[in-house]
């Protein structure tokens, strides 16, 4: 699968939601967030995230690498919906990134 990590988080550009054939980028309140099982490995929304989010699970940085386990343990509650647009933004987050500080400028 591949896997949104710290990057997006407050940022949500959204441009890799257009770019997902199968509809598997999911959104919480702070960043979004790509199922695990839905995900078919296409790879287009990697080159389209403007901060470098995106990375396949085997490339992810070190220092991102809990975002593996974030991105899946998102789903315990939701499921496996088949589709984000029906879902919508969900209004929560993962709790390590809702505690995360604010980022930005
Ligand atoms: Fe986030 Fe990048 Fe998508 S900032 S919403 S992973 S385009
Ligand atoms: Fe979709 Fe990206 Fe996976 S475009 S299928 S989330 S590699």
């Amino acid at each position: 699968t591949y896997v949104i990590a710290l990057p997006c988080v407050d940022v949500k550009d959204r441009a890799c939601i257009e770019e997902c054939p199968v509809d598997c980028i999911y959104e919480g309140e702070r960043t979004l967030y790509i199922h695990p099982d839905e995900c078919v490995d296409c790879g287009a929304c990697e080159p389209v995230c403007p901060v470098e989010a995106i990375y396949y699970e085997d490339d992810l940085p070190d220092e991102w690498a809990t975002y593996h386990r974030i991105n899946t343990e998102f789903f315990q509650e939701l499921g496996s919906p088949g589709g984000a647009a029906k879902v919508g933004p969900t209004g929560y987050d993962h709790p390590e990134v809702a505690a995360l500080p604010p980022r930005g400028d």
